[in-house]
This record gives C-alpha cells, sequence and structure tokens, in this order.
C-alpha cells in the first residue's frame, strides 16, 4: 500500500513537473519571409520591424518567453508551404507570420488550416488571400483598398484619359480592376491595361507602347522593390515632359526606394496606408527608432505590416495568458483588434479577419533634403471593398 502511495506521489509529481516544463517553455513565432531573390527588401523590413518590436516590448508575455524563428522562402511558394510544415511540425510553432508575396501565403494557407495555426498576414495584399484559411488574419493592406481611392481621385484632378500598367498576379490584378471600375463610374476612360510579368519585369516595351498612347496618365501597380526601375525608365522615355502623369499605389513610391529615385521623381501622386512621414507621434518614434535601429533605414509599409502583425499577435498573447487554449484561442483573441499603428488607427474586422485603415493620398516633396510621400488627404476607416462574400 505504502509503495502505491509513493508511486502516486510520484506520478504525481512527475506530472506537475511536465506541466511545470510546459508552462516555461517558449512561445515560438515561425516568421516565413523572402530573405533573398527579387523580393528580399520585404524581407528585410519586416525581419526589422519585428526584432524591433521585441526589443520595445520584450521577450516575455504573460510570463511566457517569446522565441522569434525566421526562415528564408526565398519568394518560392512550394518552399513557403514546406518551411511552414517543419514549423509546425518540428519546432510547433504557435503563429505563423510573413508571407511576402501573394503566391506564399496562398501556397501556406492550408497548412494553417489543417494545424489549426493563426497565420499572420504582414505584407501580402490579394484581397482573396483572407478567404484561404479561416486561420488567416491581415496587417498590411489590400490593392482593392487603395485604388479605389484613386480612381475617386484622379478624375477630380483632370485625368481622364488613363493607361494602366500592373505586375501580372494577384494584387496587380486587383489593382486594375478595382481602380478601373471607380474610375469608370466617374466618368474617366481606361483606353488601354497592360500587365507585365512578376519576375525579372522589363518596362521598357510597355512605356513605349504608354507612350505613344498619349493618356493624361499612367496608372502603375508593381510591388514593393520594383518602383525605381519604374520610375527611371519612365523619366529615362521623357514621359513626364510629355505630359503624361504618373500616379499609383504607393507601392511603386516604396519607402525603402523612393529617397533614391531623383527629383524626378517630385509630384508623382498614390493612394497608400502608410508613408514614413505620416504626421503622428506614434509614427515619429517608430521612424526614429527603425532607423536607429537598422542604419539609417527608413520604414516602408513592409515593415509596419511586420510591426503592427507582431503588436495583434502579442496582444493575442496577453489576452490568452500566453497561449493558453491553442490556436483557436489565439485567433478569437486576434479578432477585432483595435490599435494605433504608426500609419494611424487600424482594426482587425472580427468577421473577415482583414485590416481596416485609412487610405491616404500623398504626393512626392522634398522635406528636409529627402524625397517623401507627403499625405494630403484622408478616406478614413476602409473595409476592404475586394472581399466575394
Ligand atoms: C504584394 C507584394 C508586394 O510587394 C506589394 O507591394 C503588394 C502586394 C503581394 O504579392 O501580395
Amino acid at each position: 500500500m505504502k509503495t502505491l502511495l509513493n508511486l502516486r506521489a510520484l506520478l504525481i509529481a512527475l506530472g506537475m513537473c511536465a506541466l511545470s516544463v510546459q508552462a516555461q517553455e517558449a512561445f515560438k513565432i515561425g516568421l516565413i519571409l523572402p530573405m533573398t531573390g527579387q523580393q528580399a527588401t520585404t524581407g528585410k523590413q519586416i525581419e526589422a520591424a519585428a526584432r524591433l518590436f521585441m526589443a520595445q516590448n520584450g521577450d516575455k508575455v504573460a510570463g511566457r518567453k517569446i522565441e522569434l524563428i525566421i526562415k528564408d522562402d526565398g519568394g518560392i511558394p512550394d518552399a513557403a508551404k514546406r518551411i511552414a510544415q517543419e514549423l509546425v511540425v518540428n519546432d510547433k510553432v504557435g503563429v505563423l507570420g510573413g508571407f511576402g508575396l501573394t503566391p506564399l501565403a496562398l501556397a501556406t494557407a492550408p497548412i494553417a488550416t489543417q494545424s489549426k495555426t493563426p497565420m499572420v498576414v504582414m505584407a501580402a495584399a490579394t484581397s482573396i488571400i483572407t478567404e484561404a484559411s479561416p486561420y488567416i488574419v491581415r496587417t498590411s493592406f489590400t490593392l482593392a483598398q487603395c485604388s479605389v481611392a484613386m480612381g475617386d481621385w484622379a478624375p477630380k484632378n483632370g485625368i481622364k484619359r488613363v493607361v494602366t500598367l500592373v505586375s501580372d498576379y494577384g494584387p496587380g490584378i486587383d489593382a486594375e480592376r478595382f481602380f478601373k471600375e471607380r474610375f469608370l463610374l466617374n466618368s474617366g476612360q481606361v483606353i488601354e491595361s497592360l500587365r507585365v510579368p512578376l519576375r525579372n519585369p522589363d518596362f521598357a516595351p510597355f512605356l513605349q507602347k504608354v507612350r505613344d498612347l498619349k493618356p493624361d496618365a499612367l496608372f502603375v501597380f508593381v510591388p514593393s522593390g520594383a518602383g525605381a526601375a519604374v520610375m527611371k525608365q519612365f523619366l529615362e522615355r521623357g514621359m513626364d515632359k510629355a505630359g503624361i502623369k504618373l500616379i499609383g499605389t504607393g507601392d511603386m513610391t516604396d519607402d525603402d526606394q523612393l529617397n533614391d529615385m531623383g527629383d524626378g521623381s517630385l509630384g508623382v501622386v498614390t493612394s497608400h496606408h502608410y508613408s514614413a512621414m505620416h504626421p503622428s507621434a506614434v509614427n515619429k518614434k517608430f521612424v526614429e527608432a527603425f532607423k536607429k535601429a537598422n542604419h539609417g533605414m527608413r520604414p516602408n509599409f513592409m515593415a509596419v505590416g511586420g510591426y503592427d502583425g507582431m503588436r495583434v499577435i502579442y496582444e493575442a498573447l496577453k489576452n490568452t495568458k500566453g497561449g493558453q487554449g491553442g490556436g483557436d484561442a489565439l485567433l478569437a483573441a486576434m479578432k477585432g483588434q483595435i490599435f494605433e499603428s504608426p500609419r494611424g488607427q487600424i482594426f482587425i474586422d472580427a468577421q473577415t479577419r482583414d485590416i481596416v485603415q485609412n487610405i491616404y493620398l500623398r504626393r512626392v516633396e522634398k522635406k528636409d533634403g529627402e524625397l517623401y510621400n507627403v499625405e494630403f488627404d484622408v478616406i478614413k476607416e476602409v473595409k476592404d471593398p475586394g472581399k466575394t462574400k
């Protein structure tokens, strides 16, 4: 009897030991990012932002240590999916995050669903993404959100005939569609819609065509990192001097590249959710700290998506006492979050799990000797207009 009691005591002690080990185990966040290849700046910006967030907010939430794992998908969808599987099965991450391109997010969505792991999309911006898994929450933006704003602004500002030029994949097709729909509604005319390949695009033949068509403006969407090439070739062809205005979503005048684009970019108007020049105390603090931690690098909209994504994860961990209740509890705690981001007030719509945010109209201007997207108008609390249900 005594030995049995002892055995029981031993088993209880072992059980408690296992419990306390579990309590002390780190909560792992797996970020899958393009750290190499064409989209490498997206990975660099999001990694820097995630590390800044942790430096500012500590690596413990509700008493639980947080471990950040960053993996390079090279911009390849199959790699993103394989890495997600490894992170979930081997590393036992509690949350997946990152996703620098739409195809990377779409390839990974089934892993999030099967493993019931919340997946925070910090960069990719095609409307359909949040519908690919009920475990997806987005802290970036959608092209539909931004493009509608430009479809309203352009015709009110003397732009009646437009050619659109977009990267030929999800976000480009959304940008083309939502700009065009709104622009036509406002009596504008889209005289040609051009699509360029995502990989290694050569803009020259497309821009030549635009020059021959002589529209009032060229509307452009290219992903982060490709804007400088468009700007350079647009200016080299003297298209601005031929009276063609350059407009688009703010991906083109990306803060990561803008200051190197030269004075030819002055006056370019874009619509977007974030500018490093956004005039708020929260943003000033963010930009200063980001630059200080990263050898003067200016944060772009990708960095803000990453920074806010980490905040959504941290808040969810706080509200679940360190992730108790697993993926479903965390997901529930992510829905409906509302807070002031460096871009302004944001809200995670509990129903769609997508971000609701302000969209700004901005003009490239010189401030303190540097080129910036200076906001001059705002459309408040824009929901994604691209949801199919
Ligand atoms: C996507 C990627 C980008 O770099 C960007 O600026 C917008 C959208 C995407 O693939 O979804």
